[in-house]
């Protein structure tokens, strides 16, 4: 029997050959997209770290599932149980708010301590990889439930196969919904600054040959006053006891106003995205980013300020929606309504 184990995704990919102690990790360089399809191979933990800084490798389920696997091929060419205890840790604080890469990682950590074996960590975070496959699956199944032939849906950020090691989360729900014949059409929020829904979202559903309409994030509110958004489907980097959860900054905007045109706003994610130790959003830390994301914009295309450069700025990388501006939470075990949240579903 063959020792060589293939994971493959749309944006990670990994091959694991046990027998002579390889292990190659890929990711897809996101912020190359869409325009370059560029796979960089993980080799050092500076480099890990700042794919995960930088949003090469982005999206709460992935963040997390790479850097589990990135442990796991640490601890298979050879790192002692010290280092891999010091790489856990680096990687714990490269993001702080999608809590699924302080989970991934205290999975793995757990068996660090009990001194398990490198083909134990690597077998840990291949069942995270294929789990996250099957997690995204299920929340899709139970998602498209929720979706009418003919709705017009807002989604924002990237929840696709981009951000998770399966078919996603809310884009997995659309992508569901695509293939079971619904016709939908998408309005994608462009996401400023680093412009997830723009360049990758846009990516995405015309690999699927969803219809999608791109919009700025101030245009939204108009297509709803317009009676042009019926549904508007998000993911989370962080759901808290409460209900309230973290996502892409821009979030609460969209809660907002779907509250006020009385449109339905779904949450999507898997239960590896519930913290059950933090209270509420009050609680979830914050990622703040660089000036610079901000002040103008840097990439393979090349690198513009377009204000001035002394001017002060505040870019939270995410926000907090209030549970009560959320209309259902949709995890892989089913979809959840506020009496459910308060009979203790997160607690
Ligand atoms: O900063 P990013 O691009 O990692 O932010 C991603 C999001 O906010 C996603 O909506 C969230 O991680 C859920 S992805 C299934």
């Amino acid at each position: 029997m063959s020792s060589i184990v293939r994971l493959d995704s749309l944006a990670l990919k990994a091959e694991i050959d046990l027998q002579k102690n390889l292990f190659l990790l890929q990711i897809l360089d996101q912020t190359q997209l869409p325009h370059r399809e560029v796979w960089l191979t993980m080799t050092s933990l500076p480099q890990m770290i700042e794919a995960i800084q930088s949003l090469r490798v982005r999206g709460a389920p992935l963040i997390g599932v790479t850097a589990a696997l990135f442990l796991a091929g640490q601890a298979l060419s050879g790192e002692s149980p010290a280092s891999l205890q010091h790489i856990t840790q680096q990687l714990y604080h490269a993001r702080p708010t999608a809590v699924n890469l302080m989970n991934c990682l205290t999975a793995m950590r757990s068996q660090i301590d009990n001194d398990a074996s490198a083909q134990t960590l690597v077998d840990t975070a291949i069942t995270l990889f294929k789990d996250d496959v099957r997690l995204c699956r299920d929340i899709a199944e139970h998602g498209s439930q929720l979706i009418s032939n003919g709705d017009h849906i807002l989604t924002h950020c990237n929840t696709g196969g981009l951000a998770t090691a399966g078919v996603g989360t809310a884009l997995g729900i659309l992508q569901r919904a695509h293939t079971e014949g619904k016709k939908i059409h998408v309005y994608i929020d462009e996401t400023r600054p680093l412009l997830q829904g723009a360049r990758l979202t846009a990516w995405e559903l015309q690999k699927w040959g969803i219809d999608c309409t791109l919009i700025t994030d101030s245009t939204a509110a108009q297509l709803m006053r317009q009676g042009k958004i019926h549904k508007a489907f998000v993911g989370s980097d962080r759901i808290a006891r409460n209900g309230d959860f973290a996502n892409k900054i821009g979030t609460y905007s969209v809660a907002v106003n779907c509250h006020h045109h009385r449109i339905p706003f779904y949450v999507a994610a898997p239960s590896t995205t519930v913290d059950r130790s933090c209270l509420s959003g009050d609680h979830i830390p914050i990622e703040q980013r660089i000036a610079a994301e901000v002040r103008g914009a840097k990439g393979y295309f090349g690198d513009v300020t377009w204000a001035p450069d002394s001017v002060a700025v505040y870019n939270p990388a995410f926000d907090v929606t209030p549970a009560e501006l959320t209309t259902a939470w949709i995890l892989e075990t089913g979809i959840y309504r506020h009496k459910d949240i308060e009979q203790g579903v997160f607690s």
